[in-house]
């Protein structure tokens, strides 16, 4: 049964949501587009705010239905640990060709469940980097290194360790972004995206 759930909270997180949104309703592979990334940033910029707002809100409940499969099915399991496995799902979903996103979405649904006053406090973080730098990737990768610190703060030892973890992959996954970051051509959000 144990491995049953780390099996399932991986095929949670495999499921491509930018994929499916973008070739369902567009015709379109938004791994082909843009930064190539298949996650809720990208999908805004290449398909607009409605399709990357479902798939952000998709792409954090994997995380946050992944962290409840122990409740659900009664098992003693850390829901952290049983979350991480949908968050390498999100990044190599079995789905996709193994070709996902870059974890930030996923891990925020798992933080969501464990803490939600700490995820409310890094949304707000979060948004206002978005703000200050335009720069998503940045934002992602700050608000990762900041959750570690708001674990710790909070005592969580788990959760500060799987935020860890999670920190490293979130950083690797984004050294496309750092080189663009470094050379002056990483895109930046559009934040009109957010009013209307
Ligand atoms: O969550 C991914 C985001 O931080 C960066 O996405 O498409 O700009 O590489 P993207």
């Amino acid at each position: 049964m144990n491995y049953f759930i780390f099996v399932l909270a991986y095929l949670i997180g495999s499921v491509p949501f930018g994929l499916v949104v973008g070739k369902l309703f567009y015709g379109v592979d938004i791994r082909e587009h843009g930064s190539g990334n298949l996650g809720g940033t990208n999908t805004f910029r290449v398909l607009g705010k409605k399709a990357g707002f479902i798939v952000t809100i998709g792409d954090i409940l994997k995380g946050t239905l992944a962290a409840s499969l122990p409740l659900l099915f009664h098992q003693d399991l850390n829901p952290l640990f049983v979350g991480l496995f949908a968050v390498v799902g999100h990044m190599y979903p079995i789905f996709a060709g193994f070709r996902g996103g870059k974890a930030v979405a996923t891990s925020a649904g798992l933080l969501l469940f464990q803490s939600p006053l700490l995820f409310l406090i890094l949304l707000i973080f979060f948004l206002g980097c978005l703000f200050t730098t335009k720069y998503v990737s940045l934002s992602s990768m700050l608000t990762a290194i900041v959750s570690m610190i708001g674990a710790w703060i909070e005592g969580d030892k788990i959760l500060f360790y799987i935020l860890t973890i999670i920190t490293i992959f979130i950083i690797y996954r984004h050294r496309a972004n750092i080189k663009r970051i470094m050379n002056g051509t990483e895109s930046k959000a559009n934040i009109k995206l957010f009013k209307k």
